[in-house]
């Protein structure tokens, strides 16, 4: 099967930040990818989506150098990241928050976040850094003395953003940011994903609110039993007929909403018929 590769929706992101190509990656019983080729493009937002158990969490083990593909090749900016550990991986710009909730609930808010660019040598930095942080997202100056555990989901990953951005990183990838979540606080999450975007972050999302996590995204992405089915703009996965009746609860008018700018749609978000069948599941199942 041909896949159509992303074209570039604009000046400003026509450069390729993370290029997947060829992998074949897997457990030892047999590969979950099957020859995954994926391009993010530098300064966009690329959300991928797909039913439960498609490899999605498994692609981005695979980009985080926690599972060694089998096959294939992964390079950002042309370097290879392939065959690197975690934490050259870490080092080399790329970092993730995962899936479920990973702050030390004991300690302060200031301090996990500090965590987050524990490999900085230089003093100075970190603390740039942590103000370029709070400047970001200056919600998170108002948690900065409590205890993480004592904050609700919605800010915990906010925190967990403010973290990841420490070691100004090349790429940021998100697994299923919204995954527990209730349907209110998600819009202060997908707002928090665009205001790292409009900061010019390049972003990898996955996401189980598929409608909503496709909408905010420049690029689409979907997977389906370890192989790409399609890819495009936001919008063009968004609009497509067959992945709209398949995942999204039905084809999407086009009028309804801008995915550059539109606002989040609330209804989509508090999880109707697509927000399920995109998962498979119900959400939260796996918690
Ligand atoms: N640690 C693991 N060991 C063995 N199989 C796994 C492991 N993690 C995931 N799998 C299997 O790999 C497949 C893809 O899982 P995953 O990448 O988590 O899917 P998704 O994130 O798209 O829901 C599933 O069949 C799952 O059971
Ligand atoms: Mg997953």
């Amino acid at each position: 099967m041909t896949v159509p590769q992303p074209e570039s929706p604009g000046p400003a992101q026509d450069s390729c930040a993370l290029e997947i190509t060829g992998v074949v990656a897997g457990y030892g019983g047999g590969d979950v990818l099957r020859g995954v080729s994926i391009k993010v493009m530098q300064g966009g937002i690329t959300c991928v989506v797909g039913p439960n158990g498609a490899g999605k969490s498994t692609l981005l083990s695979t980009i985080s150098g926690l599972l060694r593909p089998r096959l294939g090749e992964i390079t950002l900016y042309g370097e290879r990241l392939t065959g690197r550990s975690p934490r050259q991986i870490l080092q080399a710009g790329v970092v993730q928050v995962p899936q479920h909730h990973s702050l030390f609930r004991e300690m302060t808010v200031r301090e996990n976040i500090s965590l987050g660019g524990y490999t900085l040598r230089e003093r100075g930095l970190a603390e740039r850094r942590f103000a370029a942080v709070q400047e970001m997202f200056p919600q998170v100056n108002e948690w900065l003395d409590k205890k993480a555990g004592s904050l609700s989901g919605g800010q915990q990953r906010l925190v967990e953003f403010a973290r990841s951005l420490m070691l100004d990183p090349k790429l940021v990838i998100l697994d299923e940011p919204s995954m527990g979540l209730a349907p209110k606080v998600l819009k202060s999450v997908f707002d928090a994903v665009r205001t790292m975007h409009a900061q010019g972050k390049t972003i990898l999302l996955v996401e189980q609110n598929a409608r909503a996590g496709l909408r905010l995204s420049t690029h689409g992405v979907v997977l389906e039993n370890g192989l790409v089915r399609l890819a495009g703009t936001g919008r063009e996965v968004l609009e497509h007929p067959e992945i709209g009746a398949l995942y999204l609860g039905g084809a999407v008018s086009p009028a309804g909403g801008d995915a550059a700018d539109g606002d989040p749609a609330e209804g989509d978000l508090a999880g109707g018929a697509g927000a399920s069948a995109a998962n498979g599941a119900a959400p939260g199942a796996a918690r």
